[in-house]
């Protein structure tokens, strides 16, 4: 008789964990659990020379960038999720070709944009594009 009640603890354990697996794989599939980063390629872009360039720059003087350890000042945006933006400060939709222009020459998209025209050539911007697109 033992026996008998065991079984039934056991049915009702299996029907609880039934339950909770059903119900996780519905809430997955709803998109509460968003596990995947979007990854946005850069034609022609280098991520490890992007990375560096960024250093070089002084970007991560105002900016937090993941993974890197000194940035971590907040006078502009952190540029976190970066592949899950929708807006380039505020005014570009957040495509490589205009995240490209941004970094060239922030001053000619925006005037008066804290953020200054640094200088950075087109090919290091495309670099350091396809190395912000990495970045969660
Ligand atoms: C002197 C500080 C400063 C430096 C240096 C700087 N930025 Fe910025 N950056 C800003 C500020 C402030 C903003 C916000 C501009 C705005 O929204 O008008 C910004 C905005 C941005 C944005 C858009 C962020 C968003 O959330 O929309 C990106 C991307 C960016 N910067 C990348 C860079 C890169 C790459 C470099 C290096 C080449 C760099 N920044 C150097 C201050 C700086």
């Amino acid at each position: 008789m033992n026996g008998a009640r065991m079984t039934r603890q056991h049915a009702m354990r299996a029907l609880a964990l039934g339950v909770m697996v059903a119900g996780a794989l519905t809430l997955a599939g709803c998109g509460l659990f968003t596990t995947a980063v979007p990854v946005v390629e850069v034609p022609g872009g280098d991520v490890v020379r992007g990375q560096q360039a960024l250093i070089n720059y002084g970007c991560i003087s105002c900016h937090t960038v993941p993974g890197i350890a000194a940035a971590d000042t907040h006078v502009g945006p952190p540029l976190t999720e970066w592949a899950r933006r929708r807006y380039i400060a505020g005014s570009l939709t957040n495509e490589p070709e205009n995240l490209i222009d941004w970094i060239v020459n922030p001053q000619e998209i925006e005037p008066g944009t804290a953020m200054p025209t640094l200088g950075v050539s087109p090919d290091d911007a495309r670099d350091i594009a396809s190395y912000l697109y990495t970045l969660d």
